[in-house]
């Protein structure tokens, strides 16, 4: 046990459900007591935490995957940090850990649901994005639920974010014959071909996201990745070729929406080019975890596989870090960063 523990932790609350997009009157940072670890506990300084756009779902009151957030509570996710108490055996004073208590400065976590990592490997805020949470998403997701094989076509939407950039570089990794993607900002387009090895990539502001996929995939996609739904799943679903395979991750075009969106007006063509659409969860895929970890570092280490973060510092912008990333502010895994 360490003796000067600090006093309070500044930490965010939801304070009201979001009507449509989330403003900062939703959240509050508020400051809580520290205690010395409960035993089989630790106490965790965060030095990272992540915010995600499946936060925003658990801003609604409703049944979901994952439980909605409370209101006047602090949130959760993904977090990475030191630990400064130990009152749990097999875990010490200077450990770094990823765990799930996030959106805080200091983190009580039940010792069994921390996982120790090393940031002699990898900076630990790669813990979170390439070599966390989104990493395996990427990872799985193509492999697994689009059952990506070498000679596919890919197209990937978000592709200059956490999942979208990773989906795109390990397909081309993985021998694919083209791989698109589209972003919503030119220089992201640019990141995408220049420095990913995209074969052609899109910003979907510009131009309908069918003709702008089209031009960039005139032979037809094989795998459609999907992170953002709507205009863009319905031009995918044009593009694929007959037996074509979506692994529908995400589709943060509706995460704001105030009322149901509609479907894409093309289903049909499901049925005669025998097309499969598969949800996907992360969360299913923990078996794939010690591979994931392998192949993905083996990449970073030779530099095949790059990525970025957009890092917010301050536990203070931490809302302003979330609603950022709704709006395409990030580049890569959005990360807040607490120095
Ligand atoms: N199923 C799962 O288990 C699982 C796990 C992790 C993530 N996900 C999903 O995967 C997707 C990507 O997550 P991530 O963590 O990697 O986030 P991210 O892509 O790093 O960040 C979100 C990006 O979405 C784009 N975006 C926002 N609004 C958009 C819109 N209306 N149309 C098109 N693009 C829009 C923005 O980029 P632009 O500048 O390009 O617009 C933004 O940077 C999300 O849909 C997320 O919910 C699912």
């Amino acid at each position: 046990m360490t003796a000067a523990l600090p006093t309070s932790s500044r930490e965010w609350h939801l304070v009201a459900r979001p009507q449509g997009w989330p403003t900062t009157e939703d959240f509050a940072l508020r400051e809580a007591e520290v205690t010395a670890p409960a035993e089989g506990k630790v106490l965790v300084r965060n030095l990272h935490f992540s915010v995600d756009p499946y936060m925003r779902g658990r801003m609604n009151d409703v049944k979901s995957y994952t439980p909605p957030f409370q209101l006047d509570r602090p949130m959760e996710g993904g977090a990475v940090g030191e630990v400064i108490a130990s009152a749990a055996e097999g875990i010490s004073v200077g450990d770094h850990v990823l765990h799930g208590l996030g959106w805080r400065e200091y983190a009580e976590v039940d010792a069994s649901v921390v996982v120790t990592v090393d940031p002699t490997i990898a900076p630990l805020s790669a813990y979170l994005g390439v070599l966390g949470m989104t990493g395996l998403t990427a990872y799985a997701g193509l492999l697994e639920v689009a059952s990506f094989q070498p000679g596919d076509a890919v197209f990937v939407s978000g592709a200059a974010g956490a999942v979208g950039s990773q989906v795109g570089q390990i397909a081309r990794l993985k021998g694919a014959s083209r791989v698109i993607g589209s972003a919503g900002s030119d220089e992201k387009v640019r990141l995408l071909v220049e420095e990913y090895g995209f074969d052609a990539a899109f910003n979907y502001k510009n131009d309908p996201v069918a003709d702008q996929l089209r031009e960039a995939a005139p032979d037809g996609i094989d795998v459609y990745f999907d992170n953002v739904g709507g205009e863009h799943l319905e031009a995918a679903i044009s593009s694929l070729k007959v037996r074509g395979r979506a692994a529908i991750c995400g589709m943060i075009a509706q995460y704001n929406a105030t009322k149901p969106t509609p479907g894409p007006r093309n289903l049909a063509l499901v049925i005669g080019k025998r097309l499969r659409l598969q949800g996907m969860l992360v969360g299913d895929h923990a078996a794939l975890q010690p591979q994931f970890v392998e192949e993905v570092g083996g990449w970073l280490a030779s530099g095949e596989l790059k990525y970025a973060e957009t890092a917010v510092e301050g536990i203070e912008n931490g809302v302003d870090a979330f609603l950022g990333l709704l709006r395409g502010e990030n580049t890569g895994k959005m990360i807040v960063s607490l120095g």
